[in-house]
């Protein structure tokens, strides 16, 4: 392929859910790159974006990739499983959803385990997450790189300015263990749901609350359906751009190389940009009319000191040495 082919119809497509999407030629091996978010301001839109826009510029008349935004190709609970099957070829899931693979991820959702999105970006460059990236080669995954989206924030059908305020409250979380012990640690319950579910979740009730960034947070409207969100930055959220291990087997060496390098250049500047795409998000959803609780320093300590037991809970299986690495980044 060659140009992004936009036409008319396409056109609306690309400004709704941002898809930038390829016509592929005859010949070209086509990739799908599914993932689950959406707008046009969200990091991992744009990066998923610039990926394509990369290699079908570079590696033009070889590879061609096709981007499935907003779970419109797979959503959560099946991507993984399809990825394996050969039916997509590149993800960036959250680190948050792969559980049943690797406990080692559990590290990167402890609750105020780094103390902003530059200690997690060291933390995913050292060797220690570096190391991480092959953590699943067994199962058949390759990580291609981290892409950071940002840190997360409560939202709730009321209020959260204390822990307590949580008690009783029923949370969407993802597919996570430590996420759902750090639910139970603040007195609510977690409720495990794919993204795509959550909209709607908070809108009737099912749930009364739900964690996120600010880039999500806009993007789904989830702000529209709650009563305001809580600046906690509790927790990292970041993504594995990923591919499988049969795909990338399947290149050419000289191929392999250049796909690898765009996926690594592309990773370094998604990462550079996501402050500034967070911050953009976060006014968005003030001049949508959303309302931000800031906590100052006496109020976000009870905020950490109400999760800290989790740390504890999780240190057998995650292993307190990539804990204390991750701590101290
Ligand atoms: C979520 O499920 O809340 C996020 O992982 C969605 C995403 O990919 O940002």
């Amino acid at each position: 392929m060659k140009k992004l082919t936009l036409g008319l119809s396409a056109l609306a497509l690309s400004v709704s859910a941002a898809t930038a999407q390829a016509s592929c030629d005859a010949g070209e091996i086509v990739a799908k790159l599914s993932h689950v978010t959406g707008g046009t301001t969200h990091p991992k839109v744009v990066a998923a974006n610039k990926f394509a826009e990369r290699v079908n510029a570079e590696m033009n008349g070889t590879l061609c990739v096709e981007v499935y935004p907003n779970s419109t190709l797979f959503g959560d609970s099946k991507e993984l499983e399809a990825l394996l099957l050969g039916d997509v070829q590149i993800l960036a899931p959250s680190l948050s959803k792969f559980g049943s693979y690797t406990s080692k991820y559990g590290v990167f959702d402890l609750p105020f385990i780094f103390k902003d999105m530059d200690a997690a970006i060291s933390f995913t460059n050292s060797d220690a997450g570096q190391n991480l990236l092959n953590e699943m080669e067994d199962v058949g995954f390759v990580g291609l790189g981290y892409w950071m989206s940002g840190m997360k924030y409560f939202s709730a059908n009321k209020a959260l300015m204390e822990p307590s305020d949580a008690s009783g409250l029923k949370f969407r979380v993802q597919s996570s263990d430590v996420a759902k012990a750090m639910i139970g640690a603040m007195g609510g319950t977690p409720q495990a749901m794919a993204f795509a579910e959550v909209y709607g979740a908070l809108q009737t009730g099912v749930v009364d609350g739900q964690e996120n960034t600010w880039s999500n947070i806009y993007t789904k409207k989830f702000f529209e359906v709650q009563d305001s969100t809580t600046e906690t930055s509790h927790q990292l959220l970041a993504y594995l751009f990923m591919t499988s291990r049969e795909f990338l087997d399947s290149m050419e060496n000289k191929d392999r190389e250049t796909f690898l390098r765009i996926a690594n250049e592309v990773s370094n500047e998604a990462n550079l940009a996501v402050k500034a795409a967070e911050a953009t998000n976060r006014q968005n959803i003030l001049d949508a009319g959303g309302k931000i609780n800031t906590l100052d320093a006496e109020g976000r300590k009870k905020w950490v000191e109400s999760m800290k037991p989790v740390w504890k809970q999780f240190e057998d299986e995650i292993g307190a040495d990539l804990i204390e690495s991750a701590a101290n980044s």
